[in-house]
């Protein structure tokens, strides 16, 4: 197992190109599934996460090549089913039940249980798909699912679920006659989405709205042209965050950021210089950060997905920031491992009020969750000292070369065995410097050139 170790308090410069987002890829991949053929896509991350759906898909029988883009053959499906080993690492597997009962009628599919953000039911994926006509039963753990002449339906969703709005619409688009789906999810990835399932003719109306409007088709096809994905702004947003809590002037490139307005908006509010271009947002930081006070709320609301990252950054904010989670009624497993590194944080219930350090100490700490992972890099990047981040899985299921794309802009930050020593580590994090400064670098700062 290899952990990343980071050596904080140096400022960021330079540009990180952003990559395709993870939530979008997962649910475009599976989707394929619903047009029987060849599919091509772009911009796909390639992610640990992106690897676990393919393979499912392929487990499923429809194999894939990927050679900068992915090739996906869904043609034949073999078996309707995502088996618990699947399901338990990547909740996302359970996007495969609206398409397998569309296209085959069938679905057999592991319940995905709690997980570390909390319980995460499924309950409004499976009255969304009840309503098209699709029936269950719970067996040894499993969710059998049948569905005979998918018809549409009114269906009013209890929370803007973005996977159950997903798997509803998925089962939806080859459903008989017209199916709209109230208290929809907004995200972009939702959209980005529907812009896919159009494309194979889907018939669907509404997308960024609360109201999905679907006028069922008998049949998809692939599209003729590769679809991109669209950026991941979440991703985007980390980057951000992290020359918010280092310092510097950081440009994040190929990103969409009309999509990041509400973690702009509270970067800004932190006392960051925010330059929004077409495609990129520039950010600069030279003065101390001031606390601020955030709420997630669905999209357009502040996502619950930079919420670690904004506490990260509140913690070496001057003054009390107040963090609100309204999504997950357990995302805070973050804050005790920032206070292990000196951040003063309380949380009762949904609510964390955090007081602005003025540094944080580098430690041994251990992610719970993806998101988590992330804020305690971040964290790591501002700490005096060393830093270990340990379970580094969750990082690699969601960030694309994150360690590489810190690095590129001057982070001292390495992966190495989690059984590396303190010299040791030193002595990797050097190396990475060395490796990072051309030999024209090296030869204007007077050093030695090495052949
Ligand atoms: N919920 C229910 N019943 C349901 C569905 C959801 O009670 O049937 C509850 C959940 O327990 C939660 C809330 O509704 O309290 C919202 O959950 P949602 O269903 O929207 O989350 P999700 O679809 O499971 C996706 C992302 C998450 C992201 C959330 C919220 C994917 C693959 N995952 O999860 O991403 O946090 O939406 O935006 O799209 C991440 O990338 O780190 C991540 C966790």
């Amino acid at each position: 197992m290899e952990k990343i170790v980071i050596d904080g308090g140096r400022p960021l410069h330079g540009s990180i190109r952003c990559s395709g987002a993870k939530n979008a890829a997962l649910p475009i991949l599976i989707a394929t599934l619903l047009a029987p053929g060849e599919h091509r896509l772009t911009n796909v991350p390639e992610l640990a996460d992106t690897s676990s759906t393919l393979s499912l898909l392929g487990r499923i029988g429809c194999p894939s090549l990927v050679q900068g883009s992915v090739r996906l053959d869904t043609t034949r499906i073999a078996f309707c089913e995502a088996p618990y080993d699947v399901v338990r690492k990547m909740r996302a597997s359970v996007l495969v039940l609206g398409p397998m009962l569309a296209r085959c009628g069938e679905a057999r599919v592991s319940l995905p249980g709690g997980c570390a953000i909390g319980t995460r039911p499924i309950d409004q994926h499976l009255k969304g798909l009840e309503a098209l006509g699709c029936r269950f039963e719970l067996e040894g753990g499993y969710i059998n699912g049948i569905a005979h002449d998918l018809k549409g339906a009114e269906i009013h969703l209890d929370m803007p679920t973005v996977t159950g709005t997903e798997n509803i619409l998925m089962a939806a688009v080859l459903a008989r006659g017209t199916t709209r789906i109230h208290n929809a999810a907004r995200e972009p990835e939702v959209v980005d989405l529907v812009h896919f399932l159009q494309n194979l003719g889907a018939k669907i109306t509404g997308e960024g709205t609360s109201t999905l409007t679907i006028e069922g088709v008998p049949r998809l096809w692939p599209a003729s042209r590769p679809y991109s994905i669209v950026p991941d702004r979440i991703e985007a947003g980390t980057y951000l965050c992290a020359a918010a809590i280092a310092g510097g002037d950081v440009e994040v490139t190929g990103c969409a950021p009309q999509l990041l307005e509400a973690s702009l908006h509270k970067l800004r509010e932190a006392g960051c210089h925010v330059e929004v271009g077409e495609t990129s947002v520039r950010l600069r930081r030279d003065t101390p950060l001031r606390s601020f006070s955030a709420r997630t709320e669905p999209y357009p609301g502040l996502a619950t997905d930079m919420q670690a990252q904004l506490m990260a950054v509140a913690t070496v904010a001057a003054g009390t920031s107040r963090i609100e989670e309204t999504i997950f009624e357990n995302r805070f497993m973050h804050a005790a491992e920032l206070t292990r590194m000196g951040a003063r944080i309380q949380h009762v219930g949904r609510l964390a009020t955090v007081e602005g350090v003025e540094a944080l100490k580098g430690a041994q700490v251990m992610a719970s969750d993806l998101r988590a992972s992330a804020a305690l890099v971040l964290a790591g990047l501002a700490a005096q000292g060393l830093t270990e981040v340990l379970r580094i899985y969750h990082l690699d299921r969601g960030y694309e070369d994150l360690v590489g794309k810190l690095r590129g802009v001057g982070a001292r930050i390495v992966r190495a065995p989690d059984t590396t020593d303190t010299d040791a580590m030193i002595e990797a994090l050097d190396a990475a410097d060395r490796a990072d400064v051309s030999p024209e670098e090296e030869m204007a700062a007077g050093a030695p050139v090495s052949s």
